[in-house]
């Protein structure tokens, strides 16, 4: 099994039924060396350092209804909020004080989140901090709304494909929504220029090994910027409530698996991944990762913003994310990077 790790650290590819073999092997010493041939990619691209994305979540409003999101549209018992600008000026004050150089404005899918208002709201951004990259995430839009909000100075977008085969794509989704939409979303945001993200959750109901090959060979084709996977993690009020959720151990040997397929990506350690293990971040970074996302949505709305159960740094004791993973990532043995943090080469 060591060989397979071999093979994809130097050649970053390895065929179908090697990618099986790889991720689904029990073979402890392959496991550790793929962690530190990963460990050794990043750092020859990116050296010890990690960026810092400040993540304010915009909206908990979402017309859609992903059977695996706490935030769907059919969950009644969700507390649902929006930020105003103001409000999303200030989450951003606070972050560049913070040493934030990137801002992520995530959030569901809200009509009310007009072109208008979010072209405002990134010209002011890009006006007071022409120093900081403007990250979207705020799901399916139209090319022209993609086009107006790359013109008025959004540099990124993370839209995760969830799932690149048909089949598990349509188990997760309502009717309404297509894998085939996501995709055209995903390549019209290059087109424009975006830096794109894209990326799938791990252990998701019903995936199987088969589907993960399918979404690192669309990964392949689309070739993005960042590539965001976690755990899923079940949500109480949602289809998904009794279905078991995604494993640390998984998780780690695909971002060691991406790492070395992508050799200059960004790949964020994340909340997910926090959320499962009190390490889990801590040692996704020691597996390939290079990006985390603190939050810096206001405190009193985080619990709000409910995608799974049990979400971290959602308590008042979390008001300062920033220096909690700060102690972390040196702790790890890795360094803050105060800057942009684009992909190297793009
Ligand atoms: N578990 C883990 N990740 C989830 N997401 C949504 N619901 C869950 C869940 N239950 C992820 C999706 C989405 C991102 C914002 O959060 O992949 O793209
Ligand atoms: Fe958020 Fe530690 S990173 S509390």
């Amino acid at each position: 099994m060591t060989e397979l790790v071999e093979k994809l650290y130097e050649t970053s590819d390895l065929t179908d039924g090697e990618l099986k073999a790889l991720i689904e092997t029990d073979d402890r010493e392959a496991g550790e060396l793929l962690r530190s041939r990963a460990d050794e990619v990043r750092q020859l691209h990116y050296g010890k350092k990690v960026f810092l994305r400040g993540l304010i979540e915009v909206s908990s409003y979402c017309k859609n209804d992903c059977l695996y999101c706490g935030i769907r549209r059919s969950n009644k018992d969700a507390d649902r909020y929006r930020l105003t600008r103001e409000q999303i000026m200030l989450c951003a004050e606070n972050g560049y004080g913070l040493g934030f150089r990137t801002f992520v404005m995530q959030g569901g899918e809200d009509g009310t989140f007009t072109d208008d208002l979010l072209c405002g709201v990134i010209r002011e951004l890009k006006e007071k901090y022409p120093d900081c990259a403007v990250t979207l995430s705020l799901g399916e839009r139209s090319y022209e709304s993609y086009r107006r909000l790359r013109e008025a100075g959004a540099d990124r977008y993370l839209l995760r494909h969830e799932a690149a085969s048909p089949e598990l794509y349509s188990r997760l989704h309502p009717d309404q929504m297509s894998l085939e939409n996501r995709k055209k979303c995903l390549f019209e945001l290059k087109e424009l220029g975006y830096q794109v993200g894209a990326g799938f959750m791990v252990g998701a109901p019903f995936q199987t090994t088969e589907h993960i090959i399918a979404d690192l060979r669309f990964l392949q084709e689309l070739s993005p910027q960042m590539i965001g996977i976690g755990p899923f993690v079940p949500h109480h009020s949602t289809p998904f409530a009794k279905e078991k959720g995604g494993t640390l151990e998984l998780t780690l040997r695909l971002l060691g698996i991406l790492r070395l397929m992508f050799p200059r990506v960004l790949l964020p350690a994340t909340t997910a991944l926090g959320t499962i293990s009190p390490t889990g971040r801590e040692q996704g970074l020691k597996t390939g990762c290079n990006v985390v996302m603190p939050n810096l949505s206001p405190v009193d709305v985080r619990k709000k913003y409910d995608l799974y159960d049990n979400k971290i740094c959602t308590g008042e004791e979390a008001a300062e994310c920033r220096h909690c993973l700060q102690r972390r990532i040196e702790a790890a043995g890795y360094e803050v990077a105060a800057e942009r943090g684009d992909c190297a080469g793009f």
